[in-house]
């Protein structure tokens, strides 16, 4: 291992990294660019994880769980990933089956994430989930996995963002929220921002619930809700 991959340098370079990206929000935020923090911390980062707050390097484990339990012959389509961030979560899905799209609203993230997984299963994209979807990415996707993205936007940005999430989705197609959850005040100072159970009431509209499970994290970490949608045939 060399010096640079010492664990105690990593974990000196992540506290780095999250004083930087605070800093890049408020720099964003202030100048009427509440979203374009994210792009500015990838390639602030320049290829090291450690300096992405959120680049763990490995499928998150709500969603890891999630696939392991599905039935093991079932067709599996195509998902949209959502907010991909590094890659980790896309190619979890290739590797359970799906076919995946991935997009990112950072230029930045998704070049590195492709670099990262070169899979013939994805294809990786940039796409903002404020704007209105592609003509062909409107009621396309068996899947939609919106994982850990919500609670990095502030709470006035969240309703516009999660009523997007439907539009991907054809008749008959689900959507799958993993997130931090909370029952008190939802806005602290820094993300993540953990979303209340209500938020995700938007969706009642379009879609039906499925299943809505509060994960309990080990070892004192915060809980997350994995909520199940499907959209009607
Ligand atoms: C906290 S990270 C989570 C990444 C990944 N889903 C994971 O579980 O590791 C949030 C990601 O969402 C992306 N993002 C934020 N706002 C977005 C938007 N409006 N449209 C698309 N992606 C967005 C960010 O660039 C970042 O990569």
């Amino acid at each position: 291992m060399s010096e640079a991959e010492q664990p105690e340098n990593f974990e000196t370079r992540r506290a780095h990294g999250k004083a930087v990206a605070d800093q890049l929000r408020a720099e964003c935020e202030s100048a009427g660019r509440p979203l374009g923090w994210f792009d500015a911390v990838y390639r602030g980062a320049d290829g090291d994880p450690a300096m992405v707050p959120w680049g763990h390097q490995k499928v998150r484990p709500e969603l890891a769980e999630w696939l392991a339990a599905l039935p093991r012959d079932a067709p599996r389509g195509c998902v949209l990933d959502v907010g991909a961030g590094l890659g980790d979560n896309a190619n979890a899905l290739a590797e359970a089956g799906f076919r995946v799209t991935a997009f990112d609203i950072s230029g930045e993230a998704v070049e590195w994430a492709a670099k990262r997984f070169p899979h013939p299963n994805i294809e990786w994209a940039v796409h903002n989930l404020m704007d209105p979807p592609p003509a062909a990415w409107r009621d396309a996707f068996d899947l939609v996995c919106e994982v850990y993205t919500l609670q990095a936007l502030r709470q006035s940005m969240r309703a516009p963002a999660i009523a997007r999430l439907p539009d991907f989705l054809k008749p008959g197609g689900h959507l799958l929220v993993i997130t931090k959850a909370t029952d008190g005040p939802p806005e602290g100072e820094t993300p993540p921002w953990p979303l209340q159970r209500h938020e995700l009431d938007v969706l009642a509209g379009t879609l039906e619930m499925v299943s809505f499970e509060y994960l309990d994290a080990e070892g004192g970490g915060s809980p997350h809700f994995r909520a199940l949608y499907r959209k009607p045939d």
